[in-house]
């Protein structure tokens, strides 16, 4: 069952476990390389919201940015400073940030915002702590992923992917690798309108996919659209 944080408690040792030494497939094959493409025209400091057992921390401060991980979960802050002890991690939620407004050139939310409950006031806080010209960087799921499923289809053929409800906010329980967590669906306008109704400017928006086709593997996420990464601006403008 899920449980104390919507069972990342629960579920710590199996995501570390899930993470190795490298990353899991997805972040490896799919989403580094599109989350690093956007982390290099920047420099200065970050905040990861969300950073779990610290592998996205560690790869920002090898390209020279330095901050802070922060997550709710004790022993995930704990696996991150064992990885890497002259490292900034600290217990937090995404809802209510304990920095100053302004405070980072990058606020990072790597395949997290679907675990936050109040998306909205994550937004919020990610604008309010990051500096004027600064950005957000979001990896998440993709909205029309988060609505369906894969079923066998009744004619006997193939998988297909269904989707259902997909404008209605929700949470659904997930379950892989000993890992089971809650995971929140939002259509991607109520993403959209949140970061838009903060006054940022979208810099980029981009639907991976895995870059080698004949992958078995890949076939799930180039059928259907898997993941999103958006990069926002904070706009110097809104400093007045
Ligand atoms: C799918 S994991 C991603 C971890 C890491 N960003 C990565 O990519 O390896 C989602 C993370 O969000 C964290 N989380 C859950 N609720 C949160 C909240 N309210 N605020 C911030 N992080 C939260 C979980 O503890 C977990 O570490």
């Amino acid at each position: 069952m899920t449980g104390e944080i919507n069972g990342w408690t629960d579920s710590a040792e199996a995501w570390i476990a899930s993470i190795g030494e490298t990353g899991d497939w997805t972040r490896k094959t799919v989403l580094d390389a599109a989350m690093l493409e956007r982390v290099n025209g920047h420099s200065g400091t970050f905040l990861d919201i969300g950073c779990g057992e610290g592998r996205f921390v560690r790869m920002l401060q090898d390209r020279g940015l330095h901050g802070v991980g922060i997550d709710p979960v004790e022993r995930l802050i704990e696996a991150a400073k064992q990885h890497d002890p002259k490292g900034d991690y600290r217990i937090g939620v995404g809802e209510q940030l304990a920095f100053e407004d302004d405070s980072f050139d990058l606020t990072v939310s790597y395949l997290s915002l679907i675990d936050i409950e109040d998306f909205r006031a994550a937004i919020r806080e990610m604008t309010r702590v990051t500096k004027f010209g600064g950005s957000i960087l979001v990896a998440n799921l993709a909205s029309h992923f988060t609505a369906g499923k894969w079923e066998r289809s009744a004619d006997g053929g193939g998988k297909r992917f269904e989707i259902d409800n997909y404008h209605e906010e929700g949470a659904s329980r997930e379950q892989w690798l000993g890992i089971d967590v809650l995971n929140w669906h939002r259509p991607l306008s109520a993403y959209f309108s949140e970061f838009l109704d903060n006054g940022l400017i979208l810099k980029h928006f981009s639907e991976p996919v895995p870059p080698d086709q004949s992958d078995p593997k890949s076939d799930r996420y180039t059928r259907v659209p898997g993941f999103v990464v958006m990069e926002w601006e904070k706009p110097q403008e809104m400093k007045a």
